[in-house]
């Protein structure tokens, strides 16, 4: 279709390429009857609607001033259009279709003596999309369209408008560059704020400014690893969902980079909800990630424009994947997908639920892709059904193997759980042998990648910060993970963190008891602590304020339970043997206001401390006479290259 010079630009809607030359026009319903088109029923009303009918939701997308839309009287009323014949003189027929998503009932037919040849229906959306039917193998053929709303119930209408015979296709033209730049402007205006709050954290990965959630779509491309997220540029509270981008060399320096993501409001979508990175059979990039719009949730990819991975473009083949892949089998809050490769094939796992109005039955499902582009997905079922009949949905769930088991992390509200078990690679059925806990604190929606060296990486997103500051949540440090000899999991953060050590200092093996506290001379609001105990009852860490008008924050262990400023969690297995008589060794990361938190590698609390210490001094102390076998520390610098934004 050749696109004429006067564009019609109206926010939200199609932009209209009037028919080319060569097009032919069938119907663009401007008038206020339907001519020639033979009118059953009483749904499609007197004449195509001007836009909105009273009760419905906006109605977008479509061209000029009127449209075919058979909510007359609203979802209850029935009735058929069906069009004067004519030639197909042209190889596409395309046309604007929103409305209900029941085929047979709420769609357009194309019609041959009679007969449908081609058939298409609305998406569940009150935003028209262009829909085409390739006819070049009916070329000369005389037919008809048949516009039917035989549906009573919810959804039950069709919106159809600008029908033409083209050679080629109808495009909307990408508004990427304007959405990028409204949302990069937003950020920077938000700067300013976010870079003067003392509280906010230094080494943690956070935008520039404003709302951040879930990490999204790691993954490691010409020496750099790139870490994508869950971002509102426009308020540091949910909304607007883009995927933020960072990149590293090394895991411990980061940089920021443009908004890589945003929601395509041209094409109806409203949020680009979480997902991951993926890689076509001969290597290509893509990022899969839910689309959210006025319309049931679809899976979509984008695509990297430069090496850099700077601009990304929409799949040209959106949607990738959607409902009508599970036949009758409704997913409800179907989300989230999780990219991983199995001898040779491709697969996705996605989250959600499979009765959630009976409450729960929370499910992790899989999909197979069945070309090497990614862009045909076959369902292959329910991987994993959560065994808590309390559990009623799950999001983000990630799908892997580590070492020789399978894991499964599942986001079903905080706590974030993991599984260990087994996969039937042949009915892909995951039967889970051991779970536990990823971590006890504010932590949700971890995503994990392998990186050239095999090593699992691991973020989580650290969710208790306060609103109302220009900033919104952090990540947590990137994880290291993996399995024991026996099998149990181990996590730590990774070792390339030593390069944003300052000074070391440290103290010699003592004894400890209520009356005689270790202390380092060490200060600051951004340190590093490793602190080792022979035995953990009665052991434990103060984070002492040099400000005394704020409380001090303690981290104890009373031989069953640790304890991170009030936040408890069993002590781990490692421990065990005779309870708390095995040495503790803590790991830990104080960040302004977050305090990161590993107990023997074994047991993980990211949390939120409220109000932040400030500058503190480190104390390791005892409740009970106990040795303390090792206290060291070190100031931390910032990751971000060139300073904080
Ligand atoms: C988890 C989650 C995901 C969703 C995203 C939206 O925190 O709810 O399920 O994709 O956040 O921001």
């Amino acid at each position: 279709m050749r696109l004429a010079a006067i564009a019609l630009f109206v926010l939200f809607s199609a932009i209209a390429p009037p028919a080319g030359s060569d097009d032919l026009l069938i119907a663009d319903f401007e008038s206020a009857d339907y001519g020639a088109w033979h009118v059953e029923g009483e749904a499609f009303g007197p004449g195509p609607a001007e836009g909105t009918l009273p009760n419905q939701m906006e109605v977008t997308g479509y061209l000029g001033r009127r449209l075919v839309n058979s909510y007359f009287r609203g979802d209850g009323t029935v009735g058929t259009l069906t069009s004067p014949e004519f030639t197909i003189a042209r190889r596409y027929i395309a046309f604007l279709i929103g409305g209900g998503r029941h085929p047979q009932r709420t769609c357009i037919h194309l019609l041959l003596d009679g007969k449908v040849v081609r058939t298409a229906t609305g998406r569940d959306t009150e935003h028209l999309l262009w829909h085409h039917w390739d006819v070049a193998d009916l070329a000369g053929k005389t037919a008809r369209l048949q516009i039917v709303d035989r549906e009573q119930g919810g959804w039950g209408h069709i919106n159809i408008d600008q029908i033409v015979q083209c050679d080629e296709l109808p495009r909307v033209p990408d508004r990427r560059d304007e959405h990028l730049a409204r949302a990069h402007a937003a950020v920077a205006a938000a700067v300013p704020r976010a870079r003067a709050d003392r509280e906010r954290p230094l080494f943690h990965v956070c935008p520039p400014a404003q709302w951040m959630n879930d990490p999204n779509g790691p993954l490691y491309h010409e020496g750099y690893y790139h870490l994508f997220y869950q971002h509102n540029p426009y308020a540091d509270e949910w909304g607007h969902m883009h995927w933020g981008h960072v990149r590293s060399r090394d895991l411990a320096h980061w940089e920021h980079q443009p908004i890589a993501l945003w929601p395509s409001l041209e094409l109806g979508e409203q949020h680009v909800f979480s997902g991951s990175a993926a890689r076509t059979a001969d290597g290509r990039l893509m990022l899969f990630y839910t689309s959210i719009g006025g319309r049931l949730p679809e899976q979509w990819a984008a695509v990297p424009e430069d090496s850099q991975l700077v601009t990304w473009r929409k799949h040209s083949a959106n949607p990738l994947l959607t409902e009508e892949l599970h036949g009758q089998t409704k997913i409800h809050e179907w989300r989230d997908p999780y990219f991983f490769e199995h001898a040779g094939r491709r697969y996705l796992v996605l989250g959600g639920n499979l009765n959630a109005s009976a409450g729960g039955q929370a499910t992790v499902t899989v999909y197979r892709a069945e070309n090497e582009e990614l862009t045909r997905w076959r369902y292959l079922g329910v991987l994993f059904t959560h065994p808590d009949p309390e559990v009623r949905n799950i999001e983000c769930p990630n799908f892997f193997r580590l070492q020789d088991r399978w894991m499964l992390i599942t986001s079903q509200g905080q706590p974030v759980q993991y599984f260990l078990g087994r996969l039937d690679e042949e009915a892909m059925r995951f039967h889970a042998e051991e779970r536990g806990v990823l971590d006890h604190g504010h932590f949700y929606a971890p995503n994990t990648m392998f990186d050239p060296r095999g090593r699992c990486l691991l973020w989580g997103w650290v969710n208790g910060f306060p609103p109302g500051r220009g900033w919104r949540h952090t990540l947590t440090l990137p994880r290291l993970l993996w399995l024991t000899e026996r099998g149990h999991l181990r996590q730590r953060p990774v070792p390339e963190l030593a390069r944003l050590r300052g000074r070391h200092v440290g103290t010699a093996a003592q004894a400890l008891g209520p009356e005689s506290a270790a202390e380092l001379g060490c200060q600051g609001d951004c340190l590093e602590v490793l602190v080792e105990f022979e035995t953990a009852a009665g052991a434990g860490l103060r984070l002492v304020p040099l400000d005394s008008g704020r409380p001090a924050w303690d981290i104890t262990c009373d031989g069953h339970t640790l304890s991170v400023a009030g936040v408890k969690a069993p002590l781990p297995q490692s421990v065990g043997g005779t309870p708390g008589h095995a040495p503790l060794r803590l790991h830990v990361f104080l960040d302004r206001m977050l305090l990161e938190v590993y107990a023997n590698e074994e047991l993980c609390i990211s949390h939120v401390l409220q109000p932040a210490p400030g500058a503190v001094r480190v104390q390791a102390v005892a409740s009970q006479p106990l040795r303390l076998l090792r206290l060291e520390a070190w100031p931390l610098d910032s990751i971000w290259v060139g300073g904080m934004p």
